[in-house]
């Protein structure tokens, strides 16, 4: 058996919530990092609970995070779940039961000194963060996308692979940014709205809203590809949990 190095000794040991592809990519980047020692996944899916997923061991259900929390010693966790509501709601569930919310920041993104972060927040590989940015709370700044100077970025947020946002964007809260999507200097782009895949936003995008295609129209698209209330999980979330405080941090 290996000597136990201080960094190891002062590592905390946490959980990652959400066992799917981005919970796998949140572990890889903790490894990587190197900054929290990851005792064990949880997912709302019974069917996982005693498997091994990358090597870590699924120890059960939200229901079980309080009991999780005392039998393995764990004092922190991270919410790698894709769909921003569920993402928050979890968030906030953690931190009534206890858990202290860390970040998973990929050593190869690039973040200026003076930006600010919230908790749970995710930095994939490659991701660059401007001066002044201000990342918010539960954000997803996924991989390679790039956040230029002084950008707002609300909580619960997803900024995909390869996106961009130019000098001053605002992005409010639960609103999504779809890969190799492109925003120009000082937009702001409201509560819950939807950018496709791949679009270049040259207007302001209204909340709730989805836009599309180059440059970004509206589109009356009402159906995304996750329905924005199958998120309230029966019994573990309650509505008011989830409703914003304001459009930013909220
Ligand atoms: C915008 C989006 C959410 C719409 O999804 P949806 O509600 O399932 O929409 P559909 O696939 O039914 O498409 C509806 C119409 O919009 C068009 N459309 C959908 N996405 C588009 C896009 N990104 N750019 C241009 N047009 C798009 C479709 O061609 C279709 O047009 P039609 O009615 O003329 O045939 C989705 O296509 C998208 O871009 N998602 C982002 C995915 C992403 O970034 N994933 C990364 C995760 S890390």
């Amino acid at each position: 058996m290996s000597a136990i190095t201080s960094s190891q000794q002062t590592r905390s040991r946490c959980l990652i919530l959400g066992c799917g592809g981005h919970g796998r990519v949140v572990l890889d980047i903790l490894r990587n990092a190197g900054q929290a020692e990851v005792v064990g996944f949880v997912d709302s899916d019974p069917h996982m609970v005693g498997r091994r997923v990358d090597g870590i061991e699924v120890l059960g259900c939200p229901d079980d995070l309080a009991s999780l929390r005392t039998k393995h010693t764990i004092e922190s966790a991270i919410v790698a779940i894709g769909n921003n509501g569920v993402r928050r709601a979890f968030a906030h569930k953690l931190t009534e039961l206890g858990f202290e919310l860390i970040n998973a920041i990929h050593p190869s993104a690039n973040i200026a000194g003076n930006a600010t972060m919230g908790k749970n927040v995710v930095v994939a590989a490659g991701s660059l963060v401007c001066a002044h940015c201000q990342i918010g709370d539960s954000v997803i700044l996924n991989t390679g996308c790039i956040v230029d100077h002084e950008s707002l970025i609300g909580t619960a947020t997803h900024i995909c692979p390869g996106a961009r946002l130019a000098g001053r964007v605002t992005v409010e809260s639960g609103a999504f940014v779809g890969i190799g999507a492109t925003v120009i200097q000082s937009l702001r782009i409201g509560y819950e709205a939807i950018i496709g895949a791949g679009a270049v936003v040259i207007r302001d995008v209204a909340p709730m809203s989805t836009v599309v295609g180059v440059p970004a129209q509206a589109t009356p698209i009402t159906t995304v590809t996750v329905p924005r209330n199958d998120w309230l999980l029966a019994g573990e979330i309650s509505a008011d949990q989830l409703t914003p405080i304001n459009p930013i941090h909220g």
